[in-house]
């Protein structure tokens, strides 16, 4: 066999939140043949697969995981015209750094965002007023259940907030994804941050470059990156019904929210669990809330996996309690 299969090793230090268990097998894949060999591997074994990226957005138990870990490596990144290939196992934000430096709009909001390429997708992820499916033209997934190659596009890609057919559909595994960028895109700085930073700058019409340096600014202004000992946002940003928002309002008239053209509204769970559960800069020992950013839970050292379950478990009692809305985890639990 070409692919080493690893036994008992630590997923902590493969993960930005650095808690859980160990992996009982493991193996690393640089290309579709090595995916595949693992792959069925475990299938012959009957063990359970989980797919690791780069760990950003993933919990890892204190029991760990008892089947094969397999971690996605795939490299390369070709450029055809305005459209850009890219493996699973890039690093997202170098991919947007040689996207930038290629005069190619449409990811620039996306910068610094931790995690591969594979994730990304996965994930869809967003910021700033963007999210990655709107630059998606494609993408290359292995079925491992029929163990074929096959290719989405984007609208066959079922994405929605941090939702995707690669998320719903465990049984595909993300290779390759093709961008769809453009020569002369326009500034996204409506995003709240966004507008201020440049308000503050004067300037009124930035260039590419000009906005990837706003987004990491903005970024390291509430956390250093990697943001160790974090996955993130923990939670999604609730979506409710009008008439639950206006009842919201009359008891939090302060309230921050997101009207989404569709009757819906999508409350910010920052806020809420700030400003009404009080929850920001809380800390229990080393599991803790982060200073600047209430979405963000952190593991300031040594804290359990089980202890930062149970931070969150009690802030979602609390604003459950609270506001009658339930937040629901974003970052993966394995
Ligand atoms: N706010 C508070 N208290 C806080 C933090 C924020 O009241 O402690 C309020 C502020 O009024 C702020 C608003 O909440 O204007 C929104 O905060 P922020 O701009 O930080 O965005 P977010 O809704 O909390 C989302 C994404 C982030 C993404 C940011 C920036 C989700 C779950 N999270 O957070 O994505 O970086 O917007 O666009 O949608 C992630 O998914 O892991 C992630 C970091």
């Amino acid at each position: 066999m070409a692919i080493q299969i690893l036994e008992n090793v630590a997923l902590a230090p493969m993960t930005t939140m650095r808690v859980g268990g160990d992996a009982r097998f493991f193996a690393r894949v640089g290309g579709i043949e090595e995916l595949s060999e693992a792959v069925l591997w475990a299938q012959r074994k009957g063990l359970p697969i989980f797919i690791l990226g780069g760990g950003a957005n993933t919990l890892v138990s204190q029991d760990g995981f008892v089947g094969l870990v397999i971690k996605i490596e795939m490299k390369g990144i070709s450029y055809d015209g305005n459209r850009v290939t890219v493996e699973a196992g890039e690093w997202w934000d170098d991919v947007v750094c040689d996207i930038v430096a290629h005069d190619l709009w449409g990811v620039e909001n996306l910068s610094l965002i931790p995690g591969t390429v594979g994730g990304a997708v996965v994930q869809n992820i967003g910021a700033y007023g963007a999210e990655i499916c709107n630059t998606i033209f494609s993408v290359e997934a292995l079925d491992i259940e029929k163990m074929q190659i096959k290719t989405f596009l984007q609208a066959k890609c079922e994405f929605g907030y941090r939702e995707s057919i690669f998320k719903k559909n465990k049984n595909l595994v993300v290779l390759r994804v093709t961008l769809e960028l453009k020569n002369d895109g326009v500034p996204n700085t409506e995003y709240e941050d966004v507008k201020k930073y440049f308000e503050n700058k004067n300037i009124e019409a930035p260039s590419l470059q000009e906005i990837r340096e706003a987004i990491v600014a903005i970024r390291t202004a509430k956390m250093p990156a990697p943001p160790l000992g974090t996955a993130g946002s923990f939670f999604k940003n609730p979506v409710v019904d009008m008439t639950t928002y206006e009842t919201l309002k009359k008891e939090f008239p302060e309230i921050k929210a997101y009207m989404q053209g569709d009757n819906t509204v999508k409350l910010s769970a920052a806020w809420l669990i700030d400003h009404v559960g009080g929850w920001r800069g809380y800390r229990k020992g080393d599991a803790g809330v982060h200073e600047k950013q209430a979405l963000i839970l952190v593991n300031y050292g040594n804290a359990s996996a089980e202890e930062m379950l149970s931070l969150a478990h009690e802030i979602k009692n609390n604003i459950k309690e609270k506001t009658n809305v339930t937040l629901e985890e974003e970052v993966v639990m394995l």
